[in-house]
């Protein structure tokens, strides 16, 4: 994987487990529709695995990119139910979301299972958006700090640093998922530089000023500009918001500014 020029403008939509097939060509449709062939900023849509082909057909020829929401590290074998880096190669995915909050949480995804998908991205040519983030409690208890800097440095750790750049991370905290309360742009910006600080020491000095990193957790178009004033901030991973066009690509639109 080549690193990414320079930080782009990055906005994501994760439709988690949201959207038939059907269903979700008409929302890629209205997306593809409402940036007119001109997003203003990297756009990657992430439906859900049985959307993938049909979505795939939707944006093929536009800027558009498409995402899955997981992947297996193993590339293939008995892994019933688990998807695999190359079958979302082979369905036109550049990119996979690891380490989502809610994974970690009904999967029981761990540090080491996240660093071991992270790499089988790589591996097949795969961008993972690589998600980390605190719960309520251990923000309340002043854990932040420690808790983004174990889960970067146990993803990031070993990685060279072309690898590193060629990723992208989320921060998202667990306590702004779904919530409606989404982070200040304050407390995104002090939670970026942790993030950028621990890439940093894992992987080579500078390596977090050049790594792109999105902030995810109850993003709306309402709130989207005041979180992308932020320098640290290089763009957003979408859920709820997501998954009706016109919001979404008003977000997006905010992120190119
Ligand atoms: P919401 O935007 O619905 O809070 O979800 C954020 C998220 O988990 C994106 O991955």
């Amino acid at each position: 994987m080549a690193p990414w020029p320079r930080r782009p403008r990055l906005v994501a939509g994760n439709w988690k487990m949201n959207r038939t097939a059907e269903e979700a060509v008409a929302l890629a449709r209205q997306i593809v529709e409402a940036v007119r062939g001109a997003p203003p900023c990297e756009v990657v849509l992430c439906p859900p695995y049985t959307a993938l082909e049909s979505v795939r057909a939707v944006v093929r020829g536009t800027p558009l990119r498409l995402g899955g929401q997981n992947l297996h590290p193993e590339p293939r074998g008995p892994h019933t139910g688990e998807i695999s880096g190359p079958m979302l190669v082979a369905l036109g995915c550049q990119f996979a979301i690891v380490g989502h909050s809610e994974r970690r949480r009904d999967m029981h995804e761990d540090d080491a299972l996240v660093a071991r998908k992270l790499r089988a991205a790589l591996r097949h040519g795969l961008a993972p958006i690589v998600c980390v983030g605190e719960t309520v409690e251990e923000r309340e208890q002043g854990h932040t700090p420690e808790v983004l800097a174990r889960q970067v440095a146990a993803a990031y750790t070993g990685l060279a640093s072309e690898d590193a750049l060629a990723t992208v991370l989320a921060y998202e905290p667990v306590w702004a998922i779904g919530t409606g309360r989404v982070a200040t742009p304050e407390q995104a910006e002090e939670a970026h530089r942790l993030v950028r600080d621990t890439l940093d020491r894992a992987v080579g000095a500078g390596v977090g000023a050049r790594a792109t990193v999105l902030y995810g957790g109850s993003v709306t178009a309402e709130n989207a500009a005041s979180l992308f004033a932020k320098d640290e901030v290089d763009g957003a991973l979408v859920g709820g918001a997501s998954l009706e066009a016109e919001g979404f690509v008003r977000i997006a639109a905010a992120a190119g500014r």
